[in-house]
């Protein structure tokens, strides 16, 4: 459980909120790079509660800026994109990506003031697929995310994107709940019902595991683990990694390279970004005789785009309908009676209301790893806060280097952060061998 006041701090993302002024000491995720396209239409954005306008110019350039003209506050979502720029179409005053007034022209030359004219507009970079964006105060940007998945070559690189109508930190906290796994998309599974050489039928066979848990350089770290073949535990790694990153055990440790990252649009809105190595060996999805575990194969239709602030990337399969649950299928077939993973999830999330009330919980020893990351990222908000400490990797992106998702078997006898070191340098030693995408 959580006091009202914490649950305040950790949800709200707007200008001037804590959490919010620590998030803008990040690069944000802010779009996807195909979503802009030159001199095409610009793009209602909505990130941390700012609504914002994006378009890309003749050249390709990317502008971000706040969506009311500095004029006299007309939206330049109705801007004319042209030529090296966006033009408001109240009084046709005109904005480079940098928010640089270029054109002035309902006044007369000599009184043209569009020198002292600039709108607001942050910083921008395209990398990995997405458009990045600075929104915080520092006048060098810090370096971008050094997560192995944002170095993939772009044919290689596997990005799914879904909105959530919720708050983002109840988004992120189902991706650092392992137990869930279990019960939400497996539940029926049998431990007879899966390859005997596939390492994570322990996960069927143990719904009940223990966990570890440890503060890091970037976040928060855990495993799961229960017994596995004699003398070995079976264990699932996972991270937290500032501000919204989560690396994920599901899948085998020495190939996940894998994030997902959970930015929040609004306080109730939260763009999901899913992003895995193609070639990484897929989690625990099918029977041993090759069919789907009941209930998990994928399904993800999407509504039609609009123009409206959020009308993004969002599923077809929603609370309105409740996610097209079938009691049938539940009875019978799978545990939720919702088909695919991602809408499980989605459904978990989604029916606690758009911002939980964390007053109400009774947390257990499977929450451990949700009760450090919610103290970890208080903390780091209270120092920026309180004593300006820039929060973790702001300064250090190097020590993204240390986290992987996944799982592996070990020795019991092994200490458990010792199985982790073991496994990491083998698994990064993997990854310096592929071939990397060029800056
Ligand atoms: S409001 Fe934009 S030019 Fe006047
Ligand atoms: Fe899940």
């Amino acid at each position: 459980m959580l006091t009202t006041a914490a649950n305040e701090i950790l949800t709200r993302t707007g200008p001037s909120t804590p959490m919010g002024n620590l998030m803008r000491e990040y690069w944000i995720p802010a779009c996807l790079s195909s979503e802009l396209k030159a001199d095409g239409e610009p793009m209602r954005l909505i990130l941390l509660g700012e609504q914002l306008i994006a378009f890309r110019d003749t050249d390709g350039r990317i502008g971000i800026m706040e969506h009311r003209c500095p004029h006299r506050c007309a939206s330049l979502f109705f801007g004319r994109n042209e030529e090296g720029g966006l033009r408001c179409v109240y009084h046709g005053w005109k904005f480079d990506v940098e928010g640089n007034c270029l054109d002035m022209p309902n006044v007369p030359a000599a009184q043209d003031f569009k020198a002292r004219i600039k709108a607001k507009a942050y910083k921008v970079v395209e990398r990995a697929g997405f458009v990045w964006t600075y929104m915080g105060k520092r006048e060098k940007p810090p370096e971008l995310p050094a997560l192995e998945v944002l170095n993939l070559p772009a044919a290689e690189l596997q990005i799914r994107v879904h909105q959530r109508e919720c708050n983002w930190f109840q988004s992120l906290e189902g991706d650092i709940d392992t137990s869930h796994f279990g019960f939400l998309h497996v539940g029926t599974l049998e431990m007879e019902d899966v390859d005997p050489g596939n390492i994570h039928k322990w996960s069927a066979g143990d719904r009940a595991p223990d966990y570890k848990s440890i503060e890091t350089d970037w976040g928060t770290m855990y495993a799961a683990y229960r017994p596995a073949e004699p003398g070995t535990f079976y264990y699932r790694f996972a991270h937290f990694m500032f501000p919204f990153i989560t690396l994920t055990p599901n899948g085998r440790f020495d190939d996940q390279v894998a994030c997902t990252m959970n930015v929040p649009m609004d306080d109730t809105h939260t763009m999901v970004y899913n992003l895995a190595w193609k070639k990484k060996t897929p989690a625990l999805t099918k029977l041993k005789n090759g069919d789907w575990i009941p209930g998990i194969e994928p399904k993800a239709d999407y509504l039609p785009n609009t123009n409206d602030w959020i009308g993004r990337h969002r599923l077809v399969a929603r609370r309105e309908n409740d996610y097209f649950i079938d009691r049938d299928m539940q009875k019978n077939r799978n545990y939720t009676g919702i088909q695919g993973i991602g809408r499980q999830d989605q459904a978990a999330v989604e029916c606690m209301g758009e911002i939980v009330d964390r007053s109400l919980e009774h947390l257990a020893p499977s929450d451990r790893m949700i009760a450090i990351t919610r103290k970890r990222l208080l903390e780091a908000c209270q120092k920026l806060m309180n004593e300006k400490v820039a929060p973790p990797l702001v300064d250090n992106q190097s020590a993204c280097r240390g986290a992987r998702g996944g799982a592996f078997l070990a020795p019991t006898e092994m200490d458990w952060l010792d199985a982790y070191a073991r496994e990491l340098q083998s698994a990064l030693g993997l990854l310096d061998r592929m071939p990397m995408a060029a800056e």
